[in-house]
């Protein structure tokens, strides 16, 4: 495999402006030569980035369209999480949790006030936030609902994604991200996504928990049938099983709601959150839930040295400052209505399907037409960043502070990319 992506990378075609800088080519040979190759990315050279522009290494402007995964809904350095990240570092930046601090218990309880829930862990990655709501499930089912230890079982969907880690590439159903990974951790059961049947077919007395993206990100930007998160709800409710919902990449505005899963109308138990909750600044995560269930863990039993540390927890209450005025999920939806009103006049036009909410979509691409990557590359070409997910699906996740001129000018690039 290692060999394969090797090759992969050696041919990857460079569109003839990009190629212009022997600077660029420099760090990209850098890259090629002395980073792991785990990632195959466009050939642009980023130095810096303010709001939804990124500037390469040959001073050429680009407009952002994926926002760092979601990581960056608040745009490049937006000035109040800069504020925040540099008061916060000329005081402390690191205690481990060995001690209190002063940010720690204000970061967990506007958290915790803003997304309706209880209490807080917070971590770093995502994939550390859904490790630990595995843990927590599978503490919870044998302390409280009585699983006997050691068989307790979650119910994940197929074309998951929720991270990297030994243990969540163990149930991923992409061959690429879970073989010659194992051995696999057990307890895990998969189910169609969208297949609310299905999970209710699967839970047993040994059920702890259904883990479910509300809207799956990395699968195309899949929204599921409007039933299924109230089904998984009640199935839920009616059989003492945790609902964990991972909002890590939907969450945090980027769909028009703080939360993805509040279209449905539905509470989750625990909540998975990560991207976005740094800022753009640093990995922030955090688990967010009823007390009850959080509640299991005791000292020593989970932790992290960086989790909530200082700088995490003042960015991290800037970041929910910025959300709880509404501010945020009100220009998601109003400009995620114009996104997906243009992108729409695109199917049969290159594109077969639109899919997502708010500022967020999945362009799938007709057969015959530029594949994902070619896409991509194209619109490198044309200043626009983005990146497909899966090889036909153009992911669309602009700064939710992009400007509706600045989201037409992107618009405008893709529907040439796509009729060209
Ligand atoms: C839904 C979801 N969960 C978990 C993760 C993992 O987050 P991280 O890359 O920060 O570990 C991602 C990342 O894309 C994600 O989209």
């Amino acid at each position: 495999m290692r060999g394969r992506r090797h090759n992969l990378m050696a041919m990857t075609v460079v569109p003839s402006h990009l190629e212009a800088s022997s600077q660029a080519a420099r760090y990209r040979a850098l890259d090629e030569q002395y980073s792991a190759h785990n990632y195959h990315p466009l050939p642009v050279v980023i130095a810096e980035a303010s709001g939804a522009w990124m500037t390469d290494v040959d001073g050429r402007h680009y407009l952002d369209f994926l926002a760092g995964y979601s990581a960056l809904n608040f745009g490049h350095r937006h000035p109040d999480l800069i504020a925040a990240a540099t008061e916060q570092l000329g005081r402390v930046t690191l205690t481990s949790r060995a001690f209190h601090h002063d940010q720690l218990g204000p970061f967990c309880r506007e958290l915790a006030e803003l997304t309706g829930t209880d209490r807080v862990l917070p971590m770093n990655s995502g994939a550390e936030a859904v490790e630990s709501a595995i843990k927590i499930a599978r503490k919870w089912a044998y302390r409280v609902k009585g699983v006997p230890e050691n068989r307790a079982e979650i119910i994940v969907a197929g074309s998951n994604f929720h991270g990297r880690t030994t243990t969540i590439v163990s149930f991923s159903t992409d061959p690429v991200a879970h073989d010659e990974f194992g051995p696999y951790t057990p307890g895990f059961i998969v189910t169609d996504y969208g297949d609310a049947a299905a999970v209710e077919a699967a839970i047993t007395e040994r059920t702890a928990a259904v883990l479910v993206e509300p809207i799956q990100g990395e699968a195309g930007v899949i929204v599921p049938p409007a039933d299924y998160l109230p089904r998984l709800r009640r199935l839920c409710d009616d059989n003492d099983v945790l609902l964990i919902a991972d909002e890590i990449q939907s969450g945090l505005a980027r769909t028009g709601e703080l939360l993805a899963s509040e279209h449905d109308g539905i509470r989750a138990d625990l909540y998975t959150l990560g991207k976005a909750l740094g800022g753009g600044i640093l990995p922030v995560s955090a688990v967010v839930g009823r007390d009850d269930v959080i509640g299991v863990l005791e000292p020593g039993q989970h932790g992290s040295t960086f989790g909530g540390n200082p700088l995490a927890c003042a960015v991290g209450r800037a970041v929910v400052r910025m959300l709880s005025t509404g501010e945020f999920q009100e220009r998601s939806r109003e400009l995620g209505a114009h996104l997906h009103a243009r992108l729409g006049e695109l199917v049969g036009r290159g594109a077969v399907e639109v899919r997502g909410r708010g500022l967020w979509a999945g362009v799938e691409l007709a057969a015959g037409g530029p594949t994902g990557r070619q896409a991509s590359e194209a619109l490198a070409e044309r200043g626009v960043l983005c990146k497909e997910t899966q090889d036909t699906t153009l992911r669309i996740a602009p700064p939710l502070v992009i400007t509706r001129a600045e989201l037409d000018t992107g618009l405008d690039a893709i529907e040439a990319v796509l009729t060209s």
